[in-house]
């Protein structure tokens, strides 16, 4: 079995760390070092005073087909809006066979976001920004911006392609789709991360690999 193809393991965590004790030290660098201006453009808006494990994002800047990140318990969270040619190329039949868990199976989101868009609302994506191999920051591929892109997400470090839902393709090396935060819709335009309404049982501690 190559490496593409191992499952993802129930201890992902422990298994990440080993291998980053071996690899990302010496071997990741320079591709860390690509991801490091993409980190620093995170913007990071004022935290709910209430708890830091609440925050509130306006969304009405964000247009279509455009994403932005914010910082969240010290983890980058990309939030995107779909447009419905993103959400089509979500369900094309030719990509899910392309796809390493298609349908959600791993524990990698609460339950309202266990769904073919892997989210609360179809037109919105929200994905924590931690690629699940060795954890740099993938970088989004703006719809149209190549004729491959579609909206999804780019790991410099090893080269793990995620969709627009945050879905690892088959033969990457990150053994896992993106993790979801649990959020709640407080209106149209106003997003908070922190807890699910649909899911409120869900914790991070639940994710198996971030
Ligand atoms: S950290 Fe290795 S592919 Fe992302």
């Amino acid at each position: 079995m190559t490496q593409s193809e191992t499952p993802p393991s129930s201890d992902g965590t422990r298994r990440r760390d080993l291998l980053a004790t071996g690899t990302v030290v010496l071997g990741c660098a320079g591709a860390c070092a690509l991801a490091v201006p993409f980190v620093e453009s995170l913007k990071n808006p004022v935290a709910n005073p209430l708890s830091d494990r609440l925050l509130d994002v306006d969304l009405s800047s964000l247009t279509p087909g455009q994403d932005m990140s914010v910082r969240w318990r010290d983890w980058p969270v990309f939030i995107q809006r779909r447009t419905p040619q993103m959400l089509a190329a979500l369900q094309a039949p030719d990509h899910l066979a392309t796809l390493r868990d298609a349908d959600s199976k791993v524990l990698q989101q609460p339950k309202d976001a266990t769904n073919w868009h892997r989210s609360v609302r179809p037109e919105y994506g929200v994905l924590i920004g931690v690629c699940t191999h060795l954890g740099c920051v993938p970088s989004f591929e703006k719809p149209g911006s190549t004729p491959e892109a579609k909206g999804g997400y780019f790991c410099p470090c090893h080269g793990s392609h995620f969709d627009a839902a945050g879905r690892v393709a088959r033969r990457a090396p990150a053994p896992c789709n993106l993790p979801v935060p649990p959020v709640t819709f407080l209106s149209d335009t106003k997003l908070r991360i922190g807890h699910s309404a649909g899911d409120p049982g869900f914790s991070m501690s639940d994710i198996q690999q971030i």
